[in-house]
């Protein structure tokens, strides 16, 4: 039998339509201790058999995924009827978050960040469209989801794509429950709007839907409604971006249109083909930039995400209680410290996972499986901050500030030497 691994759960990360999400501690040997990431299913959710079915089998193909953009999943486990995946843990945010602060203030992220992050993205889709099994047939991974909430931006600048397939078994749950994938239409892309196949073109689409978003800091097809939105996805009509951001060079409007073609033939094929496009034009336009740059942005635009948890831990103490429910439903887990003895931030408890070697998941279903010439566009000229919004941008004015400062200070002193010097009569 696979060896258990223990977690302690810490707090409460999020929760979305059909889990909530905990930071924890992966217990290794000799007290060895690993931030991981822990999915649990909602309880109530796990009664519907098919869901459960996919949902296990897209965690346990995602065990296998292991690439930078992609966030690595470590185990899944069972617990109180329900389920859990164990995965890496990212410290930082996730792109809906980034794009919610940076609307509050009226700015969108420079050109050539938005572009990396898109880039970024395609990296890990590129990597996880093409694994192939042992025969080497491509097994068809699609993520389905490729959504702000399911970018995580590390407080490193990483790009990291989360829930690999698990869209898939979340479909399972619109007629049932409906709820749970509302809100979710505005990143489906026109093939998967009308119910038809789709394939790893869908997360090309829908990475293109995102770099819209970040571009122009608009919403592309989100609908006074479910339903407008859906009409809005198959319609796949991509309003003028330059009226929201007017430093959008052509050649940029050109590659997030060829994204977003309506058939997934007009589209880029492959996501490699869309990162060469998207790094041809930072080459082209000879734009630089690095996570680093990300990490200044997220730094200066989120700030201490630290600072919050703290006082969510404070805030939310019912959160404390539901944790020791989660972990007392099933004596696979077991409490660690004493429930009497609360303290306001949420205690440790533990749960257990089968490892990579899990127990097969119920039976189910199985896996379905024109660029111009090279322009000295100068890079200050694309950060030109267009009427509305503005590009958030480090344009080094503080720096430069404080040396006109220092400046000033030296030049005073220098003249009250001088001149005590002269009425001194030490200089002539
Ligand atoms: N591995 C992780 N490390 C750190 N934070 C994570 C991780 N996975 C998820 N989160 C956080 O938890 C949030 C909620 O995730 P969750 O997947 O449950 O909801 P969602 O993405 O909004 O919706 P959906 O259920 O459709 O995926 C994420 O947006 C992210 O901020
Ligand atoms: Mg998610």
């Amino acid at each position: 039998m696979a060896k258990r691994e223990k977690y302690k759960v810490i707090r409460k990360l999020d929760a979305g339509g059909m889990a909530e999400v905990y930071e924890a501690v992966a217990e290794g040997i000799e007290g060895f201790e690993k931030k991981v990431a822990i999915k649990r299913v909602l309880p109530h959710l796990a009664e519907n058999k098919k869901f459960i079915a996919m949902f296990l089998d897209e965690a346990r193909l995602s065990l296998h995924l292991s690439h930078a953009n992609v966030v690595n999943v470590f185990d899944i486990g069972q617990a109180g009827g329900t389920y859990f995946i164990v995965m890496e843990y990212v410290d930082g945010t996730n792109l809906k978050h980034l794009m919610r602060m940076l609307k509050e203030r009226k700015h969108i992220l420079p050109i050539e960040q938005s572009v990396y992050i898109i880039m970024e993205v395609c990296r890990g889709l590129s990597y996880a469209h093409g694994i192939k099994d042992s025969k080497g047939k491509k097994l068809g991974i699609v993520h389905r989801d490729v959504s702000p909430p399911n970018i995580l931006i590390s407080n490193q600048g990483e790009v990291k794509i989360v829930d690999f397939g698990l869209a898939k078994a979340t479909s399972q749950l619109e007629k049932t429950d409906p709820g749970v994938v509302k809100g979710k239409y505005a990143y489906l892309s026109p093939e998967s709007a009308t119910g038809k196949e789709v394939d790893s073109r869908m997360d090309i689409f829908c990475a293109g839907i995102v770099l819209y978003e970040l571009l122009t800091g608009q919403r592309l097809f989100l609908g006074d409604s479910d339903v407008q939105t859906i009409k809005n996805v198959r319609a796949a009509v991509v309003p003028d971006m330059l009226q929201y951001n007017p430093n959008i060079p052509h050649e940029l409007d050109q590659i997030v249109r060829h994204a977003l073609a309506k058939e997934p033939e007009d589209r880029f094929q492959t996501a490699d083909d869309f990162a060469e496009s998207l790094a041809h034009f930072l080459f082209t336009f000879q734009l630089k930039v690095t996570g680093f740059d990300i990490r200044r942005s997220l730094d200066r635009v989120v700030g201490d995400p630290g600072k919050d948890l703290d006082k969510q831990a404070i805030i939310d103490k019912f959160i404390e209680e539901e944790i020791a429910v989660f972990a007392s439903l099933d004596n696979k887990m077991t409490l660690r410290t004493d429930l009497t003895s609360r303290s306001l931030a949420p205690g440790p408890r533990e749960m257990s996972g089968l490892g990579s070697g899990m127990a097969s998941p119920p039976a189910g279903m199985r896996r379905d499986s024109s660029q111009s010439l090279p322009q000295m566009y100068p890079q200050s000229g694309l950060h030109t901050p267009p009427p509305e919004p503005d590009v958030y941008e480090d344009d080094g004015s503080e720096d430069r500030q404080n040396f006109f400062v220092g400046l000033a200070v030296t030049l005073a002193i220098v003249t009250i030497i001088l001149a005590v010097a002269w009425a001194l009569g030490w200089i002539p």
